[in-house]
């Protein structure tokens, strides 16, 4: 989360570059703090609001291993110039001067007023990453967060279903595909589970938003809760893509077993969820222990998710989970607590 207190950083020496970003920052009257060494860039890393880096800082940067955060962009009117930097510093590319309009969007959006938004990915098929999606959002809920339930999955077969609310009236994802820019409060147009703000992809063969209105939406969602929760599938669609990188935190959840991880590493990779938590969801009759998971994958341990009959039979009966006091119920709540600890740790305002 930033708030328009902390600056936007702009690292770079090339006068070219400061030109054409202080050019459309004046036009917004947003200030930019200008850096012109790796080390000075290293130290406003992670309390910017947006980093902009250019192509002289990014290699010291990126051999720092800096950690991965949000709104970090990398700049230049070469795109060969910064591209080889982009997945060790987990930034987009904006190519100068095509690009400028969504440098505007990007130096206009205000989200001091954001709530953390984060992103649960599946590291295979089943491993119970929107029952624990939709977990994190009705355990907000019940303590008092308000929070919204987001698919970002367009081959999971919906999230509604999964909630027991495909006969809610209300929209999906395909009536919010043309959503751009600055979008008002959409919560009095979504179904609402359990206090929780429902968000799904349509079943039927509805339009799939761009990553503009999933973006757009998803910044309105942030607005207007205390925490947004996406279902973000494992799907390497565009959108889905740009949404997780743009979250905070983001959960990986791992079945326990030897091809769930394997396909889970997969995952790590097509998606760069190098700054990712994992959680490991037991499976009965594996007996891999969650520690050997998180270090095969290279992420660390956030929790551990228990093998629950009644959440297979709740989903059956078109039920939402139901958390009460069931051992499942417990292990997303402190999912929960970690989750928010996380989002307030890498608070960057
Ligand atoms: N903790 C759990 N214990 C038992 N079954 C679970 C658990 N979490 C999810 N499931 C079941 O596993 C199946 C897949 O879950 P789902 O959340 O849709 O996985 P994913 O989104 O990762 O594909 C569903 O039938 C669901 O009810
Ligand atoms: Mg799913």
């Amino acid at each position: 989360m930033g708030t328009s207190s902390a600056p936007v950083v702009l690292a770079t020496a090339e006068a070219a570059v400061v030109d054409a970003v202080e050019s459309v920052a004046a036009a917004l009257r947003v200030g930019v703090t200008v850096v012109t060494t790796p080390d000075a860039a290293l130290a406003a890393w992670a309390g910017a609001r947006v980093v902009l880096v250019g192509p002289d800082i990014a290699p010291a940067l990126a051999s720092e291993g800096v950690r991965r955060r949000p709104r970090a962009y990398l700049l230049g009117f070469d795109p060969w110039g910064v591209a080889p930097w982009s997945v060790a510093l987990g930034a987009e590319v904006i190519v100068l001067p095509q690009a400028v309009a969504w440098l505007t969007d990007i130096l206009g959006a205000d989200d001091a007023d954001a709530c953390p938004v984060v992103a649960v990915v599946g590291g295979s098929g089943g491993a119970g990453a929107s029952t624990l999606a939709a977990g994190l959002a009705l355990a907000a809920a019940e303590r008092g967060v308000a929070s919204a339930l987001v698919d970002a999955d367009p081959v999971g077969g919906g999230l509604d279903l999964l909630l027991g609310a495909e006969r809610l009236p209300g929209h999906r994802w395909g009536r919010m595909a043309g959503a751009q820019g600055e979008v008002g409060d959409v919560r009095g147009l979504l179904p609402r589970v359990e206090g929780v703000t429902l968000l799904s992809m349509a079943r039927d063969a509805g339009e799939l938003p761009g990553a503009g209105a999933v973006a757009a939406v998803t910044r309105s969602l942030a607005r207007h809760h205390g925490l947004v929760v996406l279902d973000a599938g494992r799907t390497p669609w565009p959108a889905a893509r740009a949404l997780v990188r743009s979250a905070w935190p983001t959960m990986l959840v791992a079945s326990a077993g030897v091809r769930a991880v394997a396909s889970a590493r997969a995952v790590v990779t097509a998606l760069e969820l190098d700054g990712a938590g994992v959680v490991v969801r037991a499976v009965p009759g594996v007996r891999v222990p969650p520690e050997l998971v998180a270090e095969a994958l290279g992420l660390e341990l956030w929790g551990q998710v228990p093998f629950d009959r009644g959440v297979v039979a709740a989903a059956e009966a078109g039920e939402p989970p139901w958390l009460g006091r069931s051992r499942w119920g417990r292990a997303v709540a402190g999912l929960l607590e970690t989750v928010l600890a996380r989002a307030g740790d890498d608070d960057r305002s």
